[in-house]
């Protein structure tokens, strides 16, 4: 349903980039631009299902852009978009919403309790390497807490089942927490989507 939802809206979008690419030189806020009709304003994002780019760090726009240029990493619609791009304009628009504020959607629905746990789990098996809820866009590794729930379901799920490598270190924790306990997922999405 929604993945539907969002292939419809991709279509506007590859006519708003057009209409950006046939301008000369188009600034590192202009090509932001098209991004903002799904991402929110300067990449904060207020739904719940496409996440926010405003504060992710430079390295790790660069990387997930070209990932999904290159078919890396699995998208509905984020490869098809990431291959109307050159290098130096994904490297402009990285450094653009890599200067805007971290933002956290606080907006969403969770689970409390569910949210309570999830706490619990990433302090013990992600925290060393996503810092601060994932907050700290020191880490190079996406932003987590406060970052839209459907969005995060997705991305954790697509790791689970090998749609999304993840970095080795990374790959063993989760293994390892998921032996332990089977619903750690769900308890991690509802954490994340508190904003917490
Ligand atoms: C039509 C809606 C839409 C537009 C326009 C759009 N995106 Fe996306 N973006 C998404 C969706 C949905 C995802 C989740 C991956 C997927 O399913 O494609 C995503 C994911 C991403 C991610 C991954 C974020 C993370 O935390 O890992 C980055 C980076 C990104 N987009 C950058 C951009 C940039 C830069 C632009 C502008 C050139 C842009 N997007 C335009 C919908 C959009
Ligand atoms: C050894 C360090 C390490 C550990 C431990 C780790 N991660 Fe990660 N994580 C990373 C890196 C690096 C990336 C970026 C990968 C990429 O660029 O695709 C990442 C990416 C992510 C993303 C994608 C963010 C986005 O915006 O798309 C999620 C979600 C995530 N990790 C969740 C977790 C969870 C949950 C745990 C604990 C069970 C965990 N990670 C443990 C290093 C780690």
């Amino acid at each position: 349903m929604i993945r539907n939802t969002i292939t419809k809206s991709a279509l506007l979008a590859t006519g708003l980039m057009l209409s950006v690419q046939s301008l000369a030189e188009p600034s590192a806020e202009a090509l932001g631009y098209t991004c903002a009709g799904c991402h929110g304003t300067n990449g904060a994002s207020t739904g719940n299902a496409i996440p926010s780019l405003a504060g992710l760090s430079e390295g790790y726009l660069i990387g997930a852009m070209n990932a999904y240029r290159d078919d890396e990493r699995s998208s509905t619609i984020m490869g098809r978009i990431a291959k109307g791009y050159t290098e130096e304009q994904i490297e402009s628009m990285a450094s653009f919403f890599a200067a805007q504020p971290v933002h956290s959607n606080i907006n969403q629905k969770y689970d409390a309790t569910k949210a309570r746990a999830g706490a619990k789990l990433h302090d013990k098996y992600c925290s060393s390497c996503h810092t601060a809820g994932g907050t700290d866009p020191e880490d190079d590794a996406g932003l987590l807490s406060g970052n839209s729930k459907l969005f995060m379901k997705y991305t954790l799920a697509d790791f689970h089942d090998g749609s999304r490598d993840m970095p080795k270190r990374m790959k063993k924790k989760m293994k390892k927490m998921l032996k332990k306990d089977p619903d750690a997922l769900g308890k991690l999405v509802n954490y994340y989507g508190s904003g917490k």
